[in-house]
């Protein structure tokens, strides 16, 4: 029974944005009412604000700040929150795309002026193929931006979900006078950076004489006005429908003046979902179940160079993690007990004995783990959903210093295990091939190898347009295909088979020739 309500009172999200909509303050917002911290400032900004220089200070700075704010869990209302931290620099999406494998639910945060930009269009997209339930924030009412109906319009369109508001403002910028909540049928006032609790006028309904008093005859004709449109073009809240994730309600606010914040928080501890059942290839793991399981969506190295010891980061699917119990790690086949298993409150990290389903645990890691990897009392189960992308960019990876081509190649190893890159060697070359996501990674292994491995490395430029796995049950036809394009063929960490196209007309070319080829570009197939 503890298990079933533990389960029942968790609530395990990501938040999401494009840099600079205001995540940070939402997230910061989100913890004081937890009582999670006491001042606001607390929560520091994960991005690397530098994007073009090499700034290794600030990519140590962002390796320290992102083990510390990974997951935030606070208590609210009898509920537990977890929120899972996603990196804000646009070179590390590959990463926010596995935490959001570890998430139930995200809330997405949009700027009112800058509406829609593109790393929300790709993360939304990532949180559609899983079918994630989404929250949307529409953030700095108290400065001017888009109109409310437009901005409607723009989030259907561009991130292709169907939206309802459960909030509408009253103006914004200067004229900004809060927002009528829907859901709940209040009017939420506003007074700029608001320390306190979030105060209500109850009205009976949008004809009630109040709505006039509060504010002004205007603007409470604007507002039935726009409410008489909103119930006319979108459809009334249906909470399956958002669980399914075919339908995202909108709200508006302005994280920094502490404005709509509660109300979102409120709304989402009543909708969004519980720890929801995972999908193993083997079978659906539903969280009730007595027996413990997780898998690795994210491994973090220790700050500290002198050891290479890293965290990696498990989300209960099942069962109650215990301290000190022998659990089975699949891939390894091996059993492996944890002294130190970490939880993660707020900013503290505190050993912890026990672990329910949605929560995250962070254990200590010598190099057994990889991104993906589960861990059982002893069934083999295997992950599915956790894949890697087809890199976009690639350099050939050489040793700079023969004396230390042991701890280069330790380096890379452990470096991919923790997903900052994808490594390919070339089936007749035998050269290794770094591929990424972002231009960032290249310098953050060019610099770990030398702190962490103390091995170093050079790079050399490659030409190279995608890499795609390739499989096909037409044995003969692979076999041709290996032969002709030996030189354009490479391995990858798990010994898959891998072509490398060097431009976008050499793989239409062969993929219009090879038509029992299939070309697959996420590691899922
Ligand atoms: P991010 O994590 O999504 O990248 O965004 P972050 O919260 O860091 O917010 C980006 C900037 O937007 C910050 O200003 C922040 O203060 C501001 N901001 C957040 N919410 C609101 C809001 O509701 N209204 C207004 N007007 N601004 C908001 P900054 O100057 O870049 O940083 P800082 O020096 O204030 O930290």
């Amino acid at each position: 029974m503890r298990l079933e309500e533990e389960i029942q009172r968790r609530r395990t999200f990501a938040i999401i944005s494009h840099p600079d909509a205001g995540k940070t303050t939402l997230t910061e917002k989100l913890l004081l009412y937890g009582g999670a911290i006491q001042i606001a400032g607390a929560v520091k900004s994960n991005k690397i604000k530098k994007t073009a220089t090499s700034d290794f200070m600030e990519i140590e700075k962002q390796r320290g700040i992102s083990v510390a704010t990974s997951v935030m869990g606070f208590e609210y209302k009898d509920y537990k929150i977890n929120i899972l931290d996603t990196p804000g620099h646009k070179d590390f999406q590959e990463d926010t795309y596995r935490t959001l494998t570890a998430a139930d639910s995200v809330i997405v945060v949009i700027d009112v002026a800058k509406g829609v930009e593109p790393q929300t269009e790709k993360l939304v997209e990532v949180c559609r193929m899983r079918n994630i339930p989404i929250i949307v924030f529409i953030n700095k009412l108290d400065r001017h931006g888009k109109d409310g109906f437009e901005l409607l319009d723009e989030i259907e369109q561009k991130l292709h979900i169907n939206v309802t508001p459960l909030s509408w403002p009253i103006n914004m910028g200067p004229e900004f006078k809060g927002v009528y909540s829907i859901f709940e049928q209040k009017l939420n006032l506003f007074t700029p950076a608001k320390q306190t609790i979030e105060e209500y006028v109850e009205i009976s309904d949008t004809s009630d004489p109040v709505l006039d008093e509060m504010v002004g005859t205007k603007d409470a004709d604007i507002l039935r006005e726009e409410l008489e449109l909103v119930t006319e073009v979108y459809p009334n809240f249906d909470h399956q429908t958002y669980l399914d994730g075919n339908i995202s309600p909108v709200f508006f606010g302005s994280a920094l003046n502490n404005f709509g914040v509660m109300e979102l928080l409120n709304c989402f501890i009543q909708i969004a979902p519980n720890p929801l059942p995972y999908q193993t290839e083997e079978r659906l793991i539903k969280p009730t179940e007595d027996a413990f399981t997780g898998f690795v969506f994210k491994i973090h190295a220790n700050l500290d160079p002198n050891h290479r010891d890293r965290i990696a980061f498990v989300r209960v699917t099942s069962g109650i993690f215990k301290r000190n119990v022998f659990y089975h790690h699949v891939r390894s086949n091996k059993k492996i007990r944890f002294s130190s298993p970490t939880a993660f409150m707020a900013q503290k990290k505190s050993i912890v004995d026990e672990v329910y389903p949605g929560d995250i645990v962070g254990l200590h890691d010598t190099g057994n783990f990889k991104i993906g990897d589960s861990i059982t009392e002893g069934e083999m189960l295997h992950f599915k959903g956790i894949p890697s992308f087809s890199p976009e960019l690639f350099k050939y990876i050489e040793n700079a210093d023969p004396m230390k081509s042991k701890q280069l190649a330790k380096g890379i190893d452990q470096l991919m295990d923790e997903g900052v890159a994808q490594l390919f060697v070339g089936k007749t070359s035998t050269r290794k091939i770094i591929g990424t996501v972002g231009a960032l990674q290249f310098e953050v292994i060019e610099y770990r190898l030398l702190h962490e491995y103390g091995a170093k490395c050079r790079y050399e430029p490659i030409t190279l347009y995608k890499t795609a796995w390739i499989t096909s049950k037409n044995k003969a036809q692979l076999d041709d295909f290996i032969s002709r394009k030996s030189g354009s063929l490479a391995v990858d960490k798990e010994g898959r088979l891998v072509f490398l196209a060097e431009s976008k007309y050499a793989l239409d070319l062969a993929m219009e020739k090879y038509k029992e080829i299939e070309f697959h570009f996420t590691s899922e197939f």
